[in-house]
């Protein structure tokens, strides 16, 4: 594929081979030809360079001034070597990161990982290959390179002293990528310097998700001296090699900028590359101007096509009657229609469909008939197309393989992605490729590998896997239970380990009921459920589990019995003054001991979160339901009898927009809640970012969180009877399940009211939160379902803007009043959270701000009821539903296909 450093120019270029590798070999006294004169140099913000095989720490490159790492945390295979002494030269000018360089002599793929990337950002990757006899063997590899997963193309090391450079342009789809040198049986892969650049997304629209541009060459025609333009005069730091040759090209050039074509579509080639070029030689009859190069074509992997963008720009001021008008073709393609260039304005050329790369390209101008001047050309590129449409490993199982990876200290062939390419996966992996999607890890195999330590919690996040197999190991600890909830383990193998403690309650279940296969023998300290510790007598396992499996059977049994009874006896009494959803029994049916609470927490291991009443603990049923135990803590102020009112309540109120309960415990001075686990935690966090993987809310999502939030608070003012008011509507206590379904949380501060004898009640004392309380309860601790609807206002106003409550720039403002002051401009954006990127209708997201401006409203009366706020956001909802196609307004270009093989790039 992409050749660009041993691209031979055998015709009609004069260069050769060797010239062309020496430019990019040599560095240093090149400084003058670098400058930005008069400027700051562009931000250097994402640039990665590193020196592969260096270990003394970083240095700042002489003449780009970008700075250089050693590869110490990039990698974790291969070696680092000096290169022989009799390649360090040209002396002293060899740059220094082709002094040392990292082999993999030992591993069939060696990567490194470049980190911090914005995921679906386009990024151009650069690594260059100096061999140099580095490793004494004077034995010149072919190897294959991979960018993650795909295939990049292969790197053929033809002379020791020469440089091979690969380039590729590409969208990264996650937030790190790996470049892999892979072993093809032809030598040891080595790497001598590896580099990344973020590029900005408009540029290369050939580039996108599935597919890059390898690099063949790029060049800048007429370029005086023998150095390449690159960072800074390029802010990507792309690198133009300068030709001209006075056989064949009359070099022409100015002094003056050339711009940009206005237009959305940037080009960003740097004024100083379209400041040259080269046009007919003076005399010549010749009305065409041809570049050709030789290029040596990837004959192992050959690629889909190439694309060659060229670059022109009138640099003379043309006499009155001279016209420069010319047809253009690139390699066999068809003619295009005749091009005018624009003084000092660049324009650029593409194919849009990539064509059959030739092993000699060729672009050929030919002045039209009206045309008195010769054509001119400033600058190429030619690319040959990369599919990156391979997907690696869902990330999640990524994450979690390479904890495991991390703890162990795994080696084998543990590099690269873990699943993909198939011929690379991980030893002692099974995975699943599905036709579309990502693979996922479905087994595990670490039997007999000598793993010490605990039983990694990272296993319990793999959650497409079907067995695992950790036999005959080392590990110690206990078993965790989270395991339990891995939804399609069939098969889970322990024996042979210094486990202790009991074997959890879900895989227990799981064991029993027949849908895992759970070997743990010859783990010496292993107690079962019964604390009657496991000796060596291995056989015993299979009778306790049966001991077990009765009771628990039984006990389910004579349950339901007694409560088949109950409920006919209940019936037969008429038990008709149960409320909606009410339901005693329920309740009682769900009461825990204290020491079930420690085994259903894991004896209260891990925090979800802490609040005024205590600790909230994250834990398991028995049926591997996940769930969130409030435990009240001793010194809580929230007293006895309101912790009771939150537990009575829930019973109470079943809506699938408020938090439901899933039991209680009143056992001796223990009072705790057991609520459904919400696994994406509360509002306020999400909207705050307080997890940095967190992506941003989309506008329809918040949309949608708010209206959910508004019907549960709905049912809670117009269903119950008698109807409750919450007193504490806040985002914190907005919590979201795992599909992002919000429900209404923390009753402990409802009050029933009667709707028929008060229109408020009065409390002794001002419950509820700063930022959140409505000005009449503030002031007269009066209180009626509109103080809710005034704190919901103000959760609308924090889902809209993002912002807290109280924002605090030079004094503390709030939020109604920092949104009313800035509205009043009629700047929506100026609100509007811009972590949404504008995505949302702004019709539409008036029609909310209103909403919550009137939710605010100072007084009562003005403010909408609950079943108004959930009726108008439905609507908002529905009309954002119908605008979601207003994206692809403005991607017209490279979609439409044009008869001719090349054409203009739009002016828009
Ligand atoms: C490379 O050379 C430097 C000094 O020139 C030396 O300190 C270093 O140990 C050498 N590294 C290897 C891997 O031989
Ligand atoms: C590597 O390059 C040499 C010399 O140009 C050529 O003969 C050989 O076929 C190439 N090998 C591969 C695998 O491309
Ligand atoms: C990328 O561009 C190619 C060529 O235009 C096209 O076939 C392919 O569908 C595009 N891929 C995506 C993900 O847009
Ligand atoms: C070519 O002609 C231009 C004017 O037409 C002149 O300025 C330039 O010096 C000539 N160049 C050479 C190399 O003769
Ligand atoms: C380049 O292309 C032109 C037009 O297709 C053709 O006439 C010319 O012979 C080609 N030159 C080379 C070196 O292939
Ligand atoms: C060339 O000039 C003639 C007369 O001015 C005009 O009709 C024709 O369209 C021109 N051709 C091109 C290709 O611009
Ligand atoms: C795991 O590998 C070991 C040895 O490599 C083998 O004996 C065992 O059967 C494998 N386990 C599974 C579940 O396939
Ligand atoms: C289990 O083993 C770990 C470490 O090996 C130890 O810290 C812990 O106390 C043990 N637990 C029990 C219940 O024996």
């Amino acid at each position: 594929s992409s050749m660009c450093a041993r691209s031979r120019m055998s015709q009609p270029s004069m260069a050769t081979q060797s010239s062309l590798t020496l430019l990019l070999s040599l560095t240093a006294a090149a400084v003058g030809v670098l400058q930005v004169h008069g400027q700051r140099a562009p931000s250097l913000e994402g640039f990665i360079t590193i020196d592969c095989g260096q270990e003394q720490g970083s240095y700042t490159d002489p003449i780009t001034k970008i700075p250089v790492s050693s590869d110490a945390g990039f990698t974790d295979a291969g070696y680092n070597y000096n290169i022989s002494a009799e390649y360090m030269k040209p002396q002293p000018q060899l740059a220094k990161t082709y002094h040392t360089v990292r082999g993999f002599p030992d591993t069939a793929r060696g990567c490194y990982t470049l980190p911090s990337l914005v995921p679906g950002s386009k990024y151009l990757i650069r690594a260059f290959f100096r061999y140099s006899n580095y490793d004494g063997l004077n034995k010149l590899p072919i190897f294959d390179l991979y960018l993650g997963v795909n295939l990049w193309r292969t790197v053929n090391i033809t002379r020791a002293e020469w440089t091979v450079l690969a380039e590729v342009m590409a969208v990264i789809p996650d937030e790190s990528v790996q470049v892999c040198l892979v072993n093809i049986g032809s030598g040891t892969p080595f790497i001598s310097s590896l580099s990344l650049r973020p590029l900005e997304n408009t540029l290369y629209q050939q580039v996108n998700a599935t597919q890059g541009l390898g690099l063949v060459d790029r060049r800048n025609m007429g370029g005086a001296g023998t150095y390449p333009i690159r960072y800074p005069d390029d802010p990507y730091d792309r690198t133009w090699m300068p030709q001209s040759n006075p056989n064949l090209w009359l070099d022409i050039s100015t002094k003056e900028k050339v711009q940009e074509s206005v237009g959305n579509l940037r080009l960003h080639v740097p004024s100083a590359v379209m400041q040259t070029a080269v046009t007919a030689l003076n005399g010549s009859k010749s009305k065409t101007v041809e570049v050709s190069w030789e290029t040596e074509l990837d004959h192992v992997h050959p690629t889909p096509g190439c694309i060659a963008i060229l670059y022109t720009s009138e640099l003379q001021i043309l006499a009155g009657n001279d016209v420069r008008q010319f047809n253009i073709i690139v390699d066999d393609g068809p003619t295009d229609l005749p091009h005018m260039p624009e003084y000092l304005v660049t324009h650029g050329f593409a194919n849009v469909e990539p064509h059959k790369c030739l092993s000699r390209y060729n672009f050929s101008m030919t002045a039209t008939a009206n045309s008195t001047l010769p054509p001119i050309i400033n600058a190429f590129e030619y690319f040959s197309v990369i599919s990156t449409a391979n997907v690696g490993t869902d990330i999640q199982d990524v994450f979690a393989i390479d904890g495991i990876k991390t703890k162990y200290r795994v080696k084998r062939n543990w590099m690269g992605d873990p699943c993909a390419p198939k011929t690379f996966k991980w030893d002692g992996l099974t995975c699943s490729y599905a036709i579309s999607g990502r693979p996922r890890i479905t087994s595990i195999n670490m039997s007999s590998n000598g793993l010490s330590g605990d039983i990694s919690s990272h296993f319990s996040d793999l959650k497409d896997i079907q067995s695992l197999d950790l036999s005959y190991n080392k590990l110690t600890g206990s078993i965790p239970n989270v395991l339990a909830q891995l939804p399609s383990l069939v098969f889970l193998d322990l024996t042979g380990n210094q486990l202790n403690g009991s074997i959890p309650s879900g895989l227990l279940k799981r064991s029993q009921d027949g849908t895992l296969t759970l070997r743990y023998n010859k783990n010496p300290n292993l107690c079962n459920r019964n604390s009657s510790c496991q000796h060596t007598k291995t056989k015993k396992n299979y009778k306790h589990a049966v001991y077990i499996v009765v009771p628990i059977v039984a006990v389910a049994v004579i349950g339901a019995l007694v409560v088949l009874l109950i409920l006919i006896v209940r019936k037969k009494k008429g038990a008709t003054r149960r409320s909606k959803g009410q339901d005693h029994q329920h309740l009682d049916n769900h009461r825990f001991t204290y020491k079930e609470l420690q085994t259903i927490t894991d004896n209260f291991k891990i925090v979800l979160g802490q609040g005024g009443f205590g600790t909230v603990y994250d834990g398991f049923l028995q049926d591997g339901t996940q769930v969130a135990v409030k435990l009240r803590s001793q010194s809580s102020n929230q007293d006895v009898r309101e912790f009771l009112t939150e537990a009575q309540t829930l019973t109470k109120i079943h809506h699938k927009n408020l938090v439901s309960l899933v039991g209680y415990c009143k056992d001796g001075m223990y009072l705790a809640l057991v609520y459904e686990h919400m696994s994406e935690g509360n509002l306020e966090d999400k909207l705050r970012g307080r997890d940095h993987n967190d992506v941003p809310l989309t506008w329809r999502q918040r949309l949608c969180i708010a209206l959910q939030s508004a019907q549960g608070l709905e049912y809670l003012h117009k269903s119950c009877s008698p109807p409750f008011v919450h007193r504490d509507v806040k985002t914190s206590n907005i919590l979201l399940n795992k599909n992002l379904e919000a429900k209404v949380a923390d009753f402990g501060l409802m009050k029933a009211f009667n709707h028929e004898d008060d229109t408020h009640i009065s409390t002794a004392r001002v419950i509820g939160t700063r930022g959140y309380l409505a000005p009449e309860y503030a002031r007269a601790l009066q209180l009626n379902e509109k103080s809710d609807v005034y704190s919901f206002g103000v959760v609308l106003l924090e889902v809209i803007t993002g912002q807290p409550t109280i924002l605090q720039s030079t004094e503390a403002i709030h939020i109604v009043q920092w949104a009313r002051l800035h509205l009043s401009g009629g700047n929506i954006e100026e609100v509007v959270d811009a972590r949404m990127q504008g995505d949302y209708n702004v019709n539409n997201m008036w029609k909310v701000v209103d909403l919550a401006l009137k939710c605010t409203e100072h007084d009562p009366v003005q403010r909408p009821t609950m079943t108004n706020v959930a009726s108008q956001l439905q609507y908002c909802l529905e009309l954002e539903g119908e605008n979601n196609t207003r994206h692809n307004a403005n991607t017209t270009f490279y979609t439409m296909k044009d008869s001719s093989g090349i054409r203009d790039l739009p002016m828009m």
